[in-house]
């Protein structure tokens, strides 16, 4: 009964062996049978890496010397495309084996002499079995993460996408402004070859960098005159509400340096912890030249959007003092050399579907926030 149970748990394991003499195959497959695994013989090395390529196996019997390839070259081929599969080397005598070194490198887990007797061989082969069973249920266990993982990602996306959209609802100027913002930073993240999971969290933190604006009453938030030193006050909070909002959840932890700081000045006179130079986050330093950038080049009530060359000047005039020199000068050479990717930018995500839609009276509610007189670019 029990050895019934242990050969059907077998059976679910595909053994797949590679041998030039069919002798060694027939063999291996009354023992390998009568052990309850499901296997396959090849002869031919050639047929055994296509045949690895296209079905399912668990674990390998490779012969060493065979022709027209020997056993390590099949290996290699095979560890191009199959990392997982378990190998087992059969040699004819262990003097004719691989270098400990070809073992080692091509990822073989182990291998047995070939002999008559086959209990040597079946003890590798059922601790092999063993190995592919629970790296199976760490794989399993892995994925299973990795989807709850996911899946509460996307539940706290929705929810910051939820206080998203209502901020944008309050402050139309914030209406497609975060979606720029967000590109601008990944394009210059991109300049400045940084990892995947900067882009990530550049693209992220431009979204949601003015979050904390949900947490700023209406009547300052869209006031449509000049705003009160209290009330100016009052607004340069939302950078911290922002990154409390977001502190609730551990996946934002890379982005709120961004949400928190995105108003610091290199100069150590934003908002606000008044960092300054290296002291500020490095992406809360790009994210606050993409905003500037956005900032000024949006149309407002009061304006139309400005000019170009003004905007380059204004960057290169606050490099230092505003912005980080470095960024502000690769952000100028972007602007130069990929005038498409910055007018697809402009163009697709500045038409604000609210305008003339859903929310037109939001229109008349306009804050001044860039001053074009004095042109310091403060912005909120
Ligand atoms: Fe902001």
């Amino acid at each position: 009964m029990r050895k019934n149970m242990h050969t059907q748990v077998n059976s679910q394991y595909k053994i797949i062996a590679v041998d030039d003499e069919i002798g060694i195959l027939d063999s291996l497959k009354v023992f390998l049978s009568k052990a309850g695994y499901t296997f396959v013989g090849v002869t031919n090395p050639i047929e055994a890496i296509e045949k690895v390529k296209n079905e399912h196996f668990d674990l390998m019997l490779l012969d060493f010397l065979m022709t027209p390839i020997h056993g390590d070259q099949v290996v290699e081929e095979i560890r191009k495309f199959n990392k997982d599969l378990y190998i087992l080397l059969l040699t004819g005598h262990k003097d004719l084996a691989p270098p400990l070194e070809t073992i080692k490198r091509l990822d073989i887990q182990g291998y047995c002499e070939k002999s008559d007797q086959f209990g040597q061989l079946l003890l590798l082969i059922e601790s092999g079995i063993k190995a592919v069973s629970q790296m199976q249920l760490i794989k399993n266990i892995n994925n299973e993460l990795q989807s709850t993982y996911d899946k509460l990602e996307a539940s706290y996306m929705e929810t910051i996408e939820i206080l998203r959209f209502t901020v944008e609802a309050k402050d139309s100027y914030t209406r497609g402004h975060s979606d720029r913002v967000a590109e601008y930073s990944e394009l210059i993240g991109k300049a400045l070859s940084l990892p995947d999971a900067d882009l990530k969290t550049l693209k992220i933190g431009g979204l949601f960098h003015d979050i904390g604006k949900i947490g700023i009453p209406d009547n300052i938030l869209l006031k449509a005159t000049k705003l009160e030193p209290n009330e100016y006050s009052e607004i340069q909070n939302h950078p911290a509400i922002g990154a409390h909002i977001l502190s609730n959840a551990t996946i934002f932890k890379d982005i709120i340096p961004i949400v928190k700081h995105h108003h610091e000045r290199f100069d150590g006179k934003g908002y606000p912890s008044k960092l300054a130079g290296n002291e500020i986050p490095y992406l809360a330093r790009i994210t606050a030249v993409a905003d500037a950038f956005d900032a000024m080049t949006s149309r407002r009530s009061y304006r139309d959007s400005l000019p170009l060359d003004v905007v380059k000047e204004e960057i290169r005039k606050n490099s230092g003092t505003q912005f980080d020199p470095e960024i502000a000068s690769l952000f100028l050479n972007i602007l130069d050399n990929q005038p498409d990717e910055i007018n697809r930018i402009m163009r697709n995500l500045k038409i604000s579907s609210y305008s003339h839609g859903l929310y037109p009276w939001l229109l008349l509610l306009q804050k001044e926030i860039v001053s074009v007189n004095t042109f310091t670019i403060s912005f909120i």
